[in-house]
């Protein structure tokens, strides 16, 4: 087992949206170091196996679809869901150790999981709660953002809210981010960092969603679950009209659901969604809302795939914290005790 893996294996991990995956085609992906290839069987259900051949270890995304079975292009085997070669060329005896590795797939909330641990695990009722994607009292869309870097330099830049002050200045950012202070807190493996920002005036992003003038309240409830799943709980509500004392009803409530699958060491595939529980019906909102939010996710593209040049550059950089990386530290602590109980279960 490889002692320096910075994610664990034995997790769900988003592999692509569900609409990504079809029947005709095969879908080449990498997760946590594993090349995997997926397609959808004639019953419409999603097949995943490793993306290296039996025979002679090219990749089966290469290949074709045929009878809901993955065809190598070299000298077409033909694998099935379970990963048994159902077929070899000028044999009619079939090797049984011909073989390849299925992985355990799950369909939910409008993603594809996948679990590259141990199968016997593989426990669907863990994946993320992302219920808002499906959930009719909310409207909203996503993207998948590829980037360079470490996945866990996402995880910092989600879990401390601050850089909107400096990074996002023209639409979601303003001074009174900077300036308040964060809550962290930790229930058992959940961490969550929130900040409210009382009686401010709204950066650009919110004014133009509440569309009422004068003050208001901001919430950001920001919540951690291992290894890379992060809601976002935003919004604002005009001041006094008791969004902090807990009715949020006068107001704009978003969630942003982000899950940050890497697919090795240095690159990752962030797959968002921003929904909404207002305007539920405005299709042109909705697709303004994705596009508005992937451009502000492009500023933080930009931030994180840099830090990762410097950390290329010297592994030895160090990582400095300071109080508004409570949430983020806290967040890394539970993937390195994920990690390392893989490793002791490994060697035991
Ligand atoms: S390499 Fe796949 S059939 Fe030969
Ligand atoms: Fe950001």
């Amino acid at each position: 087992m490889d002692q320096n893996r910075t994610f664990p294996l034995n997790a769900w991990y988003a592999a692509a949206w569900c609409h990504e995956v079809g029947k005709r085609e095969p879908l080449a992906r990498t997760i946590c170091n594993n090349k995997i290839v997926f397609w959808r069987k004639p019953d419409g259900s999603v097949a995943a196996l490793e993306d290296a051949c039996w025979h002679r270890q090219l990749p089966l995304s290469m290949g074709s679809i045929e009878d809901g079975e993955v065809v190598c292009l070299y000298h077409g085997l033909a694998f099935n869901c379970e990963g048994k070669c159902t077929r070899m060329p000028s044999q009619d005896k079939l090797n049984p150790k011909a073989q390849v590795r299925a992985y355990p797939v799950v369909e939910k909330y409008r993603l594809v999981w996948i679990w590259p641990g141990d199968p016997a695990l593989a426990d669907a009722n863990l994946i993320p709660d992302f219920h808002w994607n499906d959930d009719p009292e909310w409207a909203g869309d996503g993207e998948t953002l590829r980037a360079k870097c470490d996945y866990r330099l996402f995880l910092d830049n989600l879990m401390d809210l601050t850089h909107e002050t400096f990074v996002h200045a023209t639409s979601i950012g303003n001074t009174h981010v900077a300036d308040t202070p964060m809550t962290t807190t930790q229930n058992e493996n959940k961490v969550t960092s929130s900040r409210w920002m009382t009686d401010i005036d709204a950066p650009p992003f919110w004014r133009t969603q509440l569309d009422k003038p004068g003050n208001v309240d901001r919430w950001q409830i920001i919540e951690f679950e291992p290894p890379c799943t992060i809601i976002l709980d935003v919004g604002v509500a005009l001041t006094g009209t008791g969004a902090p004392e807990g009715d949020r009803s006068h107001g704009v409530n978003g969630r942003v659901l982000n899950t940050i699958t890497p697919e090795t060491d240095n690159t990752c595939m962030y797959f968002w969604s921003l929904v909404r529980n207002y305007k539920l019906r405005d299709q042109s909102l909705t697709t303004l809302l994705r596009e508005a939010n992937g451009n502000i996710f492009l500023e933080d593209l930009v931030v994180v795939e840099a830090q990762q040049i410097m950390l290329d550059e010297d592994k030895n950089r160090p990582l400095h914290n300071l109080n508004i990386d409570e949430g983020s530290m806290r967040a890394r602590r539970l993937i390195d005790d994920m990690i390392a109980k893989e490793t002791v279960n490994a060697s035991s």
